[in-house]
């Protein structure tokens, strides 16, 4: 079955084609970021203009890296939740559109899911069930993958993802938007216990983590620091906010595997490059004889083939939609 996977929930519009949920035919991405580096972050309404400019050349390109005619197509998947909802719109709209003009099934895909699918890609053998975690720009939780479309979320930020965190204060600290990369490599010429940044904890729950304690702690060092006319060593500012972050993520990502029996971790998300969370999670699982899949760096960030990847067992599970589907800012991704 060959689905063709459209994906414009923030600022990436992708269109790929994806073969039983597990072989990319393409994956055609058209980033945005250059254009929103200016304004220090994503501009919703710039954001939405763009995938409406890029999308129809982009489905045009994935035929063509695939060397498909339309006719192939034998669905439509789209991310409808959650996002920009302007961004989300765009997508949608196409994909209804080319399901229509085509008369081929329409497969909603929750953009979480998505992420964790890629790992489906990444790692050919594997299959639910699984522990998951998605550190992304916009999310970050830890889910139970009971089955393909059966998740639990067993943990997740109370306030700002992880990647929202790094952006802020990359962005604080002068480095061009999106600044987690950038920060990973400020950080890796820096002390990790120079400087001491709060470990939030949630009450009532061990498993739930909290950033906005982090961010503003490191936010206001920072500009405290601007306004004595202090130096401050930056690289190790980042080693030692990256370490609380490691702090806040990597041990209860531990304890959910203890608490679930799962002999498999499957990470994804842009946050998921972090290369101290990544040697972490390394470390960790390692000795845990866990089974670690991490996708390569460019599945970690958005793109269509992750949608095309988990639209299939969507399918597969009676999961598709008629024209009336809409889009959603927000959605539970165990629902
Ligand atoms: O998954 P993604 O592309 O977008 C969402 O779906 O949200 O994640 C983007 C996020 C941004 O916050 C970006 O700064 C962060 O991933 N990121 C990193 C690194 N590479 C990307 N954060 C920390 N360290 C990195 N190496």
């Amino acid at each position: 079955m060959i689905i063709m996977a459209v994906e414009s929930s923030c600022d990436e519009t992708a269109v790929a084609l994806v073969r039983d949920g597990r072989e990319v035919l393409a994956d055609c991405i058209s980033s945005q970021v250059e254009l929103h580096k200016i304004y220090g972050g994503v501009v919703p309404e710039i954001a939405s203009r763009k995938h409406v400019e890029a999308i129809y050349g982009l489905a045009d390109a994935a035929l063509e890296q695939a060397n498909l005619k339309r006719e192939d197509i034998d669905a439509v998947a789209v991310t409808y939740a959650p996002g920009l909802i302007g961004a989300v719109l765009v997508g949608v709209n196409f994909a209804k559109t080319a399901a229509m003009a085509l008369g081929v099934p329409l497969i909603p895909v929750h953009h979480i899911r998505g992420h964790i699918a890629a790992n489906y890609l990444a790692f050919p053998d594997l299959e639910p069930p699984f522990l998951a975690l998605v550190v992304s720009g916009g999310n970050t939780l830890i889910a139970d993958v009971r089955d393909y479309t059966d998740l639990k979320i067993l943990g997740s930020t109370r306030d700002d993802s992880a990647g929202e965190c790094f952006d802020k204060v990359a962005r604080v600290l002068g480095m061009p938007y999106p600044g987690g990369a950038a920060l990973d490599k400020t950080a890796q010429q820096g002390d990790n216990t120079k400087y001491s940044f709060p470990l939030s904890k949630v009450a009532d729950s061990e498993l739930d983590m909290s950033f906005s304690g982090l961010k503003t702690a490191a936010i206001n060092l920072i500009h405290n620091a601007d306004q004595k006319g202090e130096e401050l060593d930056v690289p190790s500012l980042c080693a030692s906010f990256t370490e609380t972050v490691r702090e806040m993520i990597v041990p209860r990502v531990m304890k959910a595997l203890d608490q679930t029996g799962h002999k498999t971790l499957a990470i994804a998300g842009g946050v998921a490059a972090n290369s101290v969370v990544r040697a972490a999670f390394e470390a960790e699982s390692a000795k845990r004889g866990v089974r670690l899949c991490m996708p390569p760096l460019k599945l970690c960030g958005d793109n269509g083939a992750m949608i095309g990847a988990q639209a299939y067992y969507e399918y597969l599970a009676g999961n598709t939609a008629d024209q009336s589907l809409n889009a959603f800012a927000t959605m539970p991704v165990d629902q």
